[in-house]
């Protein structure tokens, strides 16, 4: 089944406050690769936090292939999630742990066990460039490195929908390379992806069709490419 996501007549607020996204809408085609874009407040977050389902809209709906997923039962949403691979701003790893233990810790949960799990990882661990350095400790990484463990994490169930936030926002530029390309990759393997970012050169030298958050509603906006490196 197609995967395509759409958020129609969307309303977020927090509790007390003026809406952050107010009546949004739009589509993301299966196999898309979109940026989400606005300066730093804007809701970036925010939307992938509703994509999630991490938090609930005041009003509108969420769909994936069609489905209303606002309404899905707790176990279903689990399984929503699941299918969706988060790399998430602040990495959100288990610093005592090693490289393996956190890409091992979603699958552990699913219930995988030794022979399956051991596989599974090994693919994702080749899949970031990390494989030979599996058992070092998360504390002693580097950022990128950071952001390479949480995306073999996120890679855990490969999914087929695949949102990064600010993926590149703490990267020297050789790793933020390396991590537009591990993405541009997951893309032509037919994942649909989304990207925030507020960074526009980051958007120019990895063109792509971008979502412009602006006063509380999402357009697309045209950015022009430009090739010379940056
Ligand atoms: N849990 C929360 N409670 C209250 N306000 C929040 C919460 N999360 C985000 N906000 C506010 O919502 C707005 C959008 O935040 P966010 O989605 O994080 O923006 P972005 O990711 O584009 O920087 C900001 O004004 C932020 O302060
Ligand atoms: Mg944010």
């Amino acid at each position: 089944m197609a995967i395509n996501i759409a958020l129609q007549g969307l309303t977020k607020s927090y509790l007390g406050m003026l809406p952050v996204l107010d009546d949004v809408s739009f589509n993301i085609d299966e196999g898309e690769f979109y940026y989400l874009t606005g300066v730093s407040g804007a809701g970036k977050t925010t939307v992938f936090r509703l994509l999630m389902l991490m938090e609930r809209p005041d009003r509108g709906t969420i769909l994936f292939g069609g489905e209303d997923v606002t309404r899905l039962s707790p176990a279903d949403q689990a399984l929503h999630r699941r299918r969706i691979g988060m790399v998430f701003q602040d990495y959100r790893l288990l610093a005592d742990e090693s490289i393996e233990e956190n890409v091992a810790l979603p699958l552990r949960v699913a219930g995988y066990r030794a022979g399956k799990l051991r596989g599974k990882i090994e693919e994702r661990l080749e899949q970031v460039g990390l494989a030979d350095r599996r058992k070092d400790r998360v504390m002693g990484l580097s950022g990128g490195e950071k952001q390479l463990v949480s995306i073999a994490r996120a890679l855990a169930f490969d999914p087929k929908v695949f949102f990064a936030d600010e993926p590149t926002g703490n990267l020297d530029q050789s790793m933020a390379i390396r991590v537009m390309e591990l993405i541009l990759a997951l893309h032509r393997g037919g994942c649909t992806v989304i990207v925030a970012t507020h960074d526009l050169n980051l958007i120019r030298a990895f063109w792509a069709r971008t979502l412009l958050i602006k006063d509380r509603r999402v357009h697309e906006v045209r950015l022009t490419e430009h090739r010379s490196s940056a």
